[in-house]
């Protein structure tokens, strides 16, 4: 049997980390684990009970009494909040909106990524994310940074809003997409940074299957 070995992929919103790294995993027989839908899943929670988002204390105790679940399934990967599918709900605008303030909270990414380690702890890994490389699977074998114009995640966002029903409109993406990055990137706690051992992956001009092929040599390079 070849090495298990983990795949750390980090990279700022739409730069096709979740589509990739699922491709990626589902050749290898490998887990996927999408970090964000966490971090979006405790957003999601926190609206829907009034929670200020600001308040990290208030989060925490919500947090502490949540369970989050991601179970594969034939569509993808299924991320259950206290026992119900909110895979959908999770995606929302609102949600988009809301999730840099909430994933910025120092305490709550203590929480999640001491989950995303004990989940990551057995087998073949692919994990995605902004901080994987650099905090949550720091001896991750892989590491990958990718990347892509702003201008070609927002028309990425678009059509993946489009197939899900979600009405937005390209422009408003682009300037979402920015401030999103600027949020993530400036934030204290974990800010999205390239590790120094990550290879960057600009996907501006590369297919999906294109960008799955060159991620799955260099996993294959690691596995012999
Ligand atoms: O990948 P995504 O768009 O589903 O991620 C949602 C947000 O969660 C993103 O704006 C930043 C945050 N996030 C994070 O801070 N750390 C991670 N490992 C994954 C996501």
């Amino acid at each position: 049997m070849s090495k298990q070995i983990q795949i750390a992929i980090d990279g700022p919103a739409g730069a096709g980390k979740s589509t990739i790294a699922k491709i990626v995993a589902e050749e290898l027989g490998f887990t996927y684990i999408d970090t964000g839908a966490m971090y979006r899943a405790v957003t999601y929670k926190a609206m829907k009970e009034n929670i200020n988002l600001n308040d990290a204390i208030a989060l925490e105790k919500m947090l502490l009494l949540t369970s989050i679940d991601l179970k594969p399934s034939e569509n993808g990967q299924l991320v259950y909040l206290d026992g119900v599918d909110v895979s959908q709900l999770i995606r929302s605008n609102e949600v988009t909106a809301n999730v840099s303030e909430v994933s910025a909270h120092a305490n709550i990414r203590e929480i999640l990524v001491k989950k995303q380690q004990e989940l990551a702890a057995s087998g073949g890994i692919v994990m995605d994310g902004r901080d994987i490389a650099t905090h949550v699977l720091k001896d991750a074998e892989l590491k990958i940074f990718m990347s892509a114009t702003a201008e070609e995640r927002a028309k990425r966002r678009f059509i993946d809003n489009e197939k899900r029903g979600i009405p937005s409109s390209i422009e408003t993406l682009k300037q979402e997409i920015i401030q999103r990055d600027k949020f993530d990137s400036e934030r204290e706690a974990s800010p999205l940074v390239q590790a120094e051992d990550a290879i960057y992956l600009d996907t501006t001009e590369l297919s999906i299957e294109e960008a799955a092929k060159s991620i799955l040599r260099l996993a294959k390079e690691k596995m012999e």
